[in-house]
């Protein structure tokens, strides 16, 4: 074979092995092996001395055009596979920013705050303003000034937290959000109309119906004449707003101390419409808080004219409401805490 064809077919199979080359590594190592030291290019120019001096010139051209053709072919395979690794890199890089990214779980209202939001602003809406109070105080608050002196057999319904006993003054937790309005009586002058939304907090052992620690609304009208009809008209429209336009509601005699008369009221069941099921006892109603006219002791204890003033009060449990209003059937459902659970309020 000529050294023309021979250079020839090496460039041809150069240029086969080159284009089925996949990766660079790959191609460099076939770089060394068709162009090396050890190649047989570098072979050929070796053995140029060996041939007749007339043809050397001729024979060393065409060795030095096929090296350059190796080489060319080379650097394109280089380039195109370059070009590809970029290409890839980009593909697998790229973001889609248009994707939604993951979730974030946010936090949200708890059900007692969501009640105590809802039935607040019911009564905002019909003229009450929110008094704050505080969840340590004085026996004389929570108690005495409310027809409650010591020894009253009522105290017995309350069971209650003593923090300590200093200074002459019982200081205890508060049993009932009813406090508040002595202390609102004390720095306001009627006519008053205000509610109280708070914590309060009984020796009670947890269990299905009862914790130690609950929400009531405590509240209080202040006004010339007020009656039992408007302390029932007022119950009667909350009550609907809040359980929905149907319902009725019962008032029967009850006892308060800070109350007389005292009643507890009953709205008509909301799921059995007063035909009797579950949840109302088979009863048909349900009963939803306490109320009275305003003892006129208790206007005594603050220095209001009994017989200029008249007053109605009522108080509720929130917990209660929220039970009610949502089906949820054990009270320690709403301290647990357990996500699955509050979420769906
Ligand atoms: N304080 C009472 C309790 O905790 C609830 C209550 C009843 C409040 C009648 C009132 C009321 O204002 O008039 O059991």
């Amino acid at each position: 074979m000529s050294a023309g064809s021979e250079m020839e077919a090496l460039v041809a199979q150069a240029k086969q092995a080159i284009g089925a080359v996949a990766d660079l590594d790959a191609l460099e190592a076939l770089a060394s092996e068709l162009t090396g030291r050890k190649s047989l290019i570098a072979k050929a120019n070796q053995e140029l001395k060996d041939l007749p001096p007339g043809e050397r010139p001729e024979a060393g051209r065409r060795i030095g055009q096929a090296r350059a053709a190796i080489n060319a072919l080379f650097e394109a395979r280089r380039g195109e596979l370059m070009a590809a690794g970029e290409a890839e890199r980009i593909r697998a890089e790229r973001i889609d920013v248009s994707l939604p990214g993951p979730s974030v779980r946010i936090g949200h209202e708890h059900v007692i705050s969501k009640t105590i939001g809802d039935l607040t602003e019911i009564l905002v809406g019909m003229g009450y303003r929110v008094a704050e109070g505080n969840e340590v105080d004085t026996d004389y608050y929570n108690f005495e000034a409310l027809n409650t002196p010591p020894g009253h057999p009522a105290r017995s319904m309350q069971d209650t937290l003593y923090v300590e006993s200093g200074r002459g003054e019982e200081v205890l937790l508060r049993t009932q959000t009813s406090g508040v309005q002595v202390h609102e009586m004390e720095s306001c002058s009627p006519p008053l109309y205000m509610i109280a939304p708070g914590r309060v907090f009984r020796r009670d052992t947890l269990d299905p119906s009862h914790s130690p620690v609950f929400h009531q609304i405590e509240g209080l009208a202040v006004d010339s004449d007020l009656t039992l009809g408007d302390l029932a008209g007022t119950l009667k429209f909350f009550i609907r707003e809040y359980f929905g336009g149907e319902r009725e509601i019962k008032l029967r005699p009850s006892y308060f101390p800070f109350t007389e008369p005292s009643v507890e009221v009953s709205m008509s069941c909301f799921l059995c419409d007063g035909s009797g099921c579950r949840t109302c006892g088979h009863a048909g109603w349900i009963e939803v808080l306490g109320a009275g006219m305003v003892d006129p002791n208790v206007f005594g204890s603050v220095g209001y004219d009994s017989e200029r003033w008249t007053g109605f009060a009522f108080g509720l449990g929130v917990e209660r409401f929220a039970m009610l209003r949502y089906g949820i059937p054990d009270i320690r459902l709403l301290y647990e805490n357990d996500q699955r659970f509050l979420s769906q309020f």
